[in-house]
């Protein structure tokens, strides 16, 4: 966390300590997955290495319940090879933006080329209803803050790939796509912030993702994005938001949810 060290310096050892746990040198695709998407982890295909994250430099303890922490390595029908990032470092931590997006910079160490983001979210469109995934078609960072450090200058047009989205949709045609809003959290958004999010052109809320696909873009991988919505936003739905709903609508999603993600790593 120094400002003197280098973050990819930092990865670059990550993934060599991950290439001598695993014996597998190179990694093809990874996948972070949110709350709700655990399940993909078992039917993408044979997991041959499961570890805590926190074993591996860089990677910190999990900070919630119902986050399970495991890096795995996945070998798919195929023979490419997936690692599953079931630890997400969150901003809403406080540990800093090289933390939140030091397991994508891993990933991209480790030679992955496409790079699938997850996440739970809060919907604002009133027809989404608690249990549906949808595709981020771009994002809004309401962080003020990035993972670029200095004059780095990186382009976001098309950060998430029109390619993926399109093959994604031949698998689910029924899919709807909207943009990410990465609000700071941990609190929910007030009903006037959801509100704004919607004016400014967003339709999911989050706490996460925005960071980590700007820094998948600087590496030069191909994004895929997708949301679970656990919950409609604050002032569209009626009730008060709770995580334990969070966690719920994430439990009864998961089957079908892990299917589609799974057949859209073998479609890859
Ligand atoms: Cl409504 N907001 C945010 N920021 N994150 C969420 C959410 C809402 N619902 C699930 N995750």
């Amino acid at each position: 966390d120094a400002p003197e060290t280098d973050p990819f310096d930092v990865a670059r050892i990550a993934a060599d300590e991950i290439a001598a746990r695993t014996g597998v040198a190179r990694h093809d695709i990874a996948l972070t997955l949110g709350s709700g998407w655990g399940k993909a982890a078992d039917l993408i295909g044979e997991t041959t290495h499961s570890f805590p994250a926190q074993e591996i430099t860089g990677f910190s303890a999990p900070a919630l319940a119902g986050h399970a922490g495991m890096l795995r390595s996945v070998l798919l029908p195929g023979g490419k090879r997936a690692l599953i990032i079931g630890a997400r470092t969150h901003y809403y931590e406080g540990h800093g933006v090289r933390r939140v997006v030091h397991s994508v910079r891993t990933a991209a160490a480790t030679g992955v080329s496409t790079m699938i983001l997850t996440n739970g979210a809060g919907g604002i469109r009133e027809t989404w209803t608690p249990g549906s995934p949808v595709l981020i078609s771009d994002h809004i960072n309401l962080t003020a803050d990035s993972p670029l450090e200095g004059a780095t200058f990186v382009d976001l047009t098309d950060l998430y790939s029109a390619r993926l989205r399109t093959l994604t949709r031949t698998i689910d045609p029924t899919l709807d796509e909207g943009v990410y809003c990465q609000f700071r959290g941990p609190h929910y958004e007030t009903p006037a912030e959801v509100q704004m999010a919607k004016a400014i052109g967003g339709h999911i809320v989050g706490m996460s993702t925005a960071l980590e696909a700007i820094a998948a873009r600087q590496a030069g991988m191909e994004i895929l994005g997708l949301s679970l919505i656990t919950n409609l936003a604050a002032g569209i739905q009626k009730e008060p938001l709770s995580h334990g709903e969070v966690l719920e609508a994430g439990k009864l999603a998961e089957p079908v949810i892990g299917a589609l993600l799974a057949r859209i790593v073998a479609a890859l």
